[in-house]
């Protein structure tokens, strides 16, 4: 998870995703949260195969919580894990509470640990430019999670006990969004979601499905920071995120 310093090729995903961003501005698309994307023709609508279905059954510790704010509070000053003593904030999520599509990491590094705010750092950077230059949405248009909400120290990986105590609560949160679409970023990500071993190079590139929310396996930022070369299959892999968000697949 480390995030490691080389450039090479740091600006070819952002070129070939500004080249997109324009296209599509000049096509005058958007893809924007639910309520707001009423009359807006790529617009679907709420997620309703799911109305009523807990999605965080059964591996989940009840949460009386019906809101973000409410589980945010629930989860309050957590000891669940030994994470809890290396943290300085717990990094909970952020961005729109009924977004169509919602990001999901392995945990915080230090700028998020600091900020107490999800992708940041440099991963944070290139995650950012993904959802603004590339599918043309704003940060606050989506939500993003990780699996653990404290870091790891040293930006090691999670290890299963954490993942274990902490991911009751992204479950809730995925059950409280109830998204459209899941962008699973890395093995971790992916894993824990898909409860499945299979290496990341694997999945990425197919959708799948966490109880019924369609969900796309992709290469974690972080990753892409020390192996620039594969920005072109995250690239491919985002391609159909957007198409699925403009209903083209259907
Ligand atoms: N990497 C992650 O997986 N999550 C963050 O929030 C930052 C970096």
């Amino acid at each position: 998870m480390a995030e490691h310093s080389g450039t090479n090729g740091v600006g070819i995903l952002a070129a070939s995703l500004r080249r997109h961003l324009q296209r599509r501005q000049r096509a005058g698309i958007h893809i924007l949260p639910r309520e707001q994307s009423a009359g807006i023709e790529v617009s679907f609508g709420p997620n309703e195969d799911l109305a009523g279905f807990d999605l965080a059954a059964p591996s989940t510790p009840s949460f009386k919580a019906k809101t973000l704010e409410e589980l945010r509070a629930e989860i309050g000053d957590c000891r669940l894990c030994k994470l809890c003593s290396g943290r300085t904030h717990l990094v909970f999520g952020v961005g729109h509470p009924s977004a169509r599509l919602m990001f999901v990491g392995e945990g915080p590094g230090r700028d998020e640990d600091l900020q107490g705010e999800p992708f940041v750092g440099r991963a944070g950077q290139l995650l950012t430019d993904i959802i603004t230059k590339g599918i043309g949405l704003k940060r606050e248009d989506v939500y993003i999670a990780n699996v653990v909400k404290c870091r790891p120290p040293e930006n090691r990986n999670p290890e299963p006990d954490e993942v274990a105590a902490c991911e009751p609560f992204l479950k809730k949160q995925i059950d409280l969004v109830r998204p459209e679409i899941i962008v699973a970023l890395g093995k971790f990500a992916v894993q824990t979601l898909l409860q499945s071993k299979a290496p990341i190079s694997k999945l990425r590139g197919n959708w799948h499905r966490y109880h019924g929310i369609k969900l796309m396996p992709t290469f974690h930022p972080a990753y892409l920071l020390r192996n620039p070369a594969d920005k072109k299959l995250v690239w491919e892999d985002i391609k159909k995120v957007i198409k699925e968000l403009r209903g083209e697949n259907a």
